[in-house]
């Protein structure tokens, strides 16, 4: 007999169906709680609420693993190149030779854009933070794409969605930079791959011929399979509720990034470089910053530590700890904001306010140590999470609309005024 969960309320008896996934994580299916008992749950910022079924990515919070569907991260990073995680994420299977070079030459074929988008791209201001230039112009490329509109469009053309999507991505992040520099741009070269093509377009100029570092080339497409999904993170959870509106897939792309822009979420990246250089600036003092942190009348948050789900380590943070000090190592750079951050990860760690609550250094602690080795400026490090996280928003996306999965719309306990009688204006207090 399956496992059911019993609940009383008002002293009847109401019984649910526990779910249970291919790791043993168990779920009570509440779905029909109101129906039967006119009941809701409660719970602010999901912290327990499962809101789908996914076979995409598995994370174990307490004991720091992370697979995308059933890779351990460790190995993907390591071994693959950004675009089979790509396609691994968002078909389900690490692709064979065949269905690689049909997937790099599809994507490698979508790069450009549209003229009309360069003058999108004049009307920012100067100094325009690319996070936002970055959301308006994907959600405008559906403009230049209407089918993509159609809720009932082909399988052909979802296809050609999320090819394009990933295609132009890069394009659009290097436009945003070369538009706050005030450099000309640079158009996609179909002869090198995702992340040389990226690197060129942000640093090469039209004038001059541009050699790819293979050591910058290499960091860039480990740090994008670090972040290529994360299961059901904040941005990912916007883009799968805007998705099941049937809203399209450029605009809950769009929102994800959005999202994703907040300092809780991934704009932790740019924070923790402002926090280590702030804490520089500021003659070094870690206890001073830490104490500050842990003050629960200052709203100071040490940026980068601490996660939702990781209550023990961040594997990913792991990997690019190890990674920033081979990059720094290989290109000859000392970075003292390195070494700050070294020495505040061990600060924290030895403080009880930090351990008690299982606060640990997460993805965005060193990854900015790295993009500012790259010569990446800090607006820019949410733009290259966007650009690892893209196939995981677009591997939920596509499950949540394959699964036929409503439309996302949470309850709510009111708690405000009960029926009042309409008060005239000259009769108001
Ligand atoms: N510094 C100081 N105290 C913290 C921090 C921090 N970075 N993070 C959590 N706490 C405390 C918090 O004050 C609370 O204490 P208490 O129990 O005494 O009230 C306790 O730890 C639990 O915190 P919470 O806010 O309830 O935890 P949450 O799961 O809602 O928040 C978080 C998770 C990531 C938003 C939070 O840890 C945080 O704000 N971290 C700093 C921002 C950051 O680095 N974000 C990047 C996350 S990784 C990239 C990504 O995938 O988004």
């Amino acid at each position: 007999m399956s496992e059911t969960a019993r609940i009383i309320l008002d002293g009847t008896e109401y019984e649910f169906p526990v779910i249970q996934g291919s790791e043993n994580e168990k779920a009570i299916d509440i779905s029909k709680l109101r129906a039967q008992s006119g009941y809701i749950t409660l719970d602010y910022g999901f912290k327990n609420t499962g809101s789908t079924q996914s076979a995409i990515t598995y994370l174990d919070g307490e004991n720091g693993i992370l697979r995308y569907r059933g890779y351990a991260i460790e190995d993907l990073a390591d071994k693959a190149s950004f675009l089979e995680v790509a396609y691994l994420l968002i078909y389900g299977e690490l692709p064979n030779e065949k269905q690689l070079t049909y997937f790099t030459d599809s994507i490698t074929h979508h790069t450009l854009l549209h003229e009309n988008m360069k003058r999108f791209f004049e009307a920012f201001p100067a100094g325009a933070h690319p996070m936002g230039m970055l959301s308006s112009m994907i959600s405008s490329l559906s403009t230049f794409y209407p089918e993509s509109q159609n809720p009932n469009r082909s399988v052909v053309d979802i296809e050609k969605t999320i090819h394009r999507l990933i295609a132009k991505l890069p394009t659009l992040a290097a436009q945003a930079y070369k538009h706050n520099t005030g450099h000309p741009t640079v158009y996609p070269s179909n002869d090198l791959g995702y992340c040389g093509n990226f690197l060129k377009m942000m640093f090469g100029l039209p004038t001059q011929d541009y050699e790819v570092d293979p050591v910058v080339e290499r960091a860039i497409n480990k740090l994008l399979i670090l972040h290529a999904d994360h299961e059901q993170n904040c941005s990912t959870a916007t883009v799968r509720v805007v998705g099941s509106s049937q809203a399209n897939l450029y605009s809950s792309v769009s929102a994800g990034i959005a999202a994703l822009w907040g300092p809780l979420h991934g704009g932790a990246n740019q924070a923790v470089i402002e926090m280590l250089e702030a804490i520089k600036e500021d003659g070094g003092d870690l206890q001073k910053w830490i104490n500050k942190a842990k003050d629960k009348n200052d709203s100071f948050r040490l940026m980068g530590f601490g996660h939702r789900v990781y209550k023990n380590f961040d594997p990913r943070a792991k990997i690019i700890k190890k990674a920033a000090d081979e990059v720094l190592e290989q290109l000859g750079i000392e970075d003292p904001v390195l070494d700050i951050a070294k020495e505040l990860e061990q600060v924290a760690l030895n403080d009880e306010y930090f351990l008690a609550r299982g606060l640990y250094p997460n993805v965005d602690f060193y990854s900015g140590i790295i993009y500012r080795a790259l010569n990446i400026p800090k607006d820019m490090f949410t733009v290259l999470f966007a650009l690892g996280r893209l196939p995981g928003w677009i591997a939920q996306w596509k499950e949540m609309v394959e699964n036929r999965e409503p439309i996302g719309r949470p309850r709510q306990v009111f708690t405000g005024a009960n029926h009042r009688d309409f008060v005239n204006l000259g009769q108001r207090d």
